[in-house]
């Protein structure tokens, strides 16, 4: 697949999937022009189930944005997904929506299998018979390469999954290039490293330290504390995804985006208790997880070398996201009530009363 260059100066109409999770709305924050660095867009439909991970008051500001609709939907309704791409004459598709979370994959694989990879089949089957579309854009992660003892995975690293959700996304990878393969579908797929900012549910890393040591509860550090994960701040993630819709590609070409910041998480939760004021004893050496990657680590040089390049340090963004948490009490606050109390006891309440005790 190839484009002309002038495509990408076209107004597009986005179908954007997961609109209301963490990545999902930085994106379309960006698209709609409220945070910088987005081209123009004509139309953006938001399509998000609103599971636990999806929180439309994330989106709420940009309802009376004319080019911007919301539609609660299931990916992996096929019919409803060719309905909308041709109700709205969508041209270009970009699949966030997804479980995300590898500790939940643990307890239950199946939510992994329904949206991440039989959602993904159900839009890639509505993309198939809609045209024209110039772009289906598939949002993948850097741990469907497995744990990398040393260097840093490239795109041409064999996937090498160790946990059930990282499995699925290696499975929808295949899938997107099959029907880019087989069926013609303009699809490419980007893989990206862990990214922290505004927005990100408090079951991940980054958001469930800072928000606990606010409030001065423990921090339950899994192992040794030694596993190494390679952050990017998300408004970095999602402008190289802007950048990768604007590049011509390869059927099912795949394209790494980090920040090569390799961090340990002990360092991680140091500069959380340094930048929230709290003490080191916060800190718990919690049962580790089953099958823990040890070290993550994305070779980003190929879109480097196409002109993208993040902005944000890790020291940086790392800062800017703490104040954010702590300017945005309420928008946590209501996140980690009600399921997220039984979620977090059925996670941390016996390994942490284990370490007390
Ligand atoms: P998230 O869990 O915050 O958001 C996922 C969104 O998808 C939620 O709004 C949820 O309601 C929605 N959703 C779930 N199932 C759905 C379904 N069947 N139909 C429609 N919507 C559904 O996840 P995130 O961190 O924003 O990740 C977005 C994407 O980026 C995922 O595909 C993830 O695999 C990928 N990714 C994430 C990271 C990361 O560090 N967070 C890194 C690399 C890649
Ligand atoms: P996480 O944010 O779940 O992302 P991922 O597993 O997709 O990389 O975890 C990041 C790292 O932090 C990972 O090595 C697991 C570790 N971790 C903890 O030590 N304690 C926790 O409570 C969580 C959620 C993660």
């Amino acid at each position: 697949m190839s484009r002309a260059a002038s495509d990408y100066d076209r107004p597009m109409r986005l179908l954007v999937t997961g609109a209301a999770g963490f990545i999902g709305t930085t994106f379309t924050r960006q698209a709609l022009g409220r945070l910088p660095g987005a081209p123009a867009v004509e139309r953006l439909v938001a399509v998000d189930l609103l599971t636990y991970a999806g929180n439309f008051a994330n989106l709420d500001d940009l309802q009376d944005d004319v080019r911007f609709r919301f539609v609660r939907a299931d990916i992996a309704d096929r019919e409803a997904m060719a309905g909308l791409l041709a109700d709205e004459r969508v041209d270009m598709v970009v699949n966030f929506a997804a479980e995300s979370h590898v500790d939940r994959s643990i307890a239950d694989a199946s939510p992994f299998l329904h949206t991440n990879v039989q959602g993904t089949i159900s839009l890639l089957e509505a993309a198939r018979s809609h045209r024209p579309l110039r772009r289906f854009l598939q949002v993948s992660s850097d741990e469907v390469y497995g744990s990398i003892a040393a260097g840093r995975a490239s795109e041409e690293a064999p996937t090498r999954p160790s946990s059930p959700y990282a499995a699925s996304k290696a499975a929808a990878d295949g899938f997107v290039q099959a029907w880019a393969t087989t069926h013609d579908v303009p699809a490419v797929v980007t893989r990206c490293s862990n990214n922290y900012g505004p927005y990100q549910f408090p079951e991940k890393l980054i958001p469930l330290f800072v928000t606990n040591a606010f409030d001065g509860e423990p921090l339950p550090l899994y192992g040794d504390g030694m596993n190494v994960r390679d952050w990017i701040h998300v408004e970095d993630h999602c402008l190289a995804l802007w950048h990768v819709l604007g590049l011509p590609a390869r059927p099912g070409e795949v394209f790494n985006a980090g920040a090569h910041a390799e961090v340990p998480n002990r360092h991680v939760t140091e500069a959380i208790l340094r930048l929230t004021g709290r003490p080191a004893d916060l800190v718990r050496r919690v049962a580790d997880r089953p099958g823990h990657d040890r070290r993550y680590a994305l070779d980003a040089s190929k879109l480097r070398a196409t002109g993208w390049a993040p902005h944000r340090s890790f020291d940086e963004g790392l800062a800017a996201t703490v104040a954010w948490y702590r300017a945005n009490r309420a928008w946590w606050e209501s996140v980690k009530s009600g399921a997220y109390r039984e979620y977090y006891e059925h996670m941390y309440g016996a390994r942490l009363r284990s370490v007390e005790g």
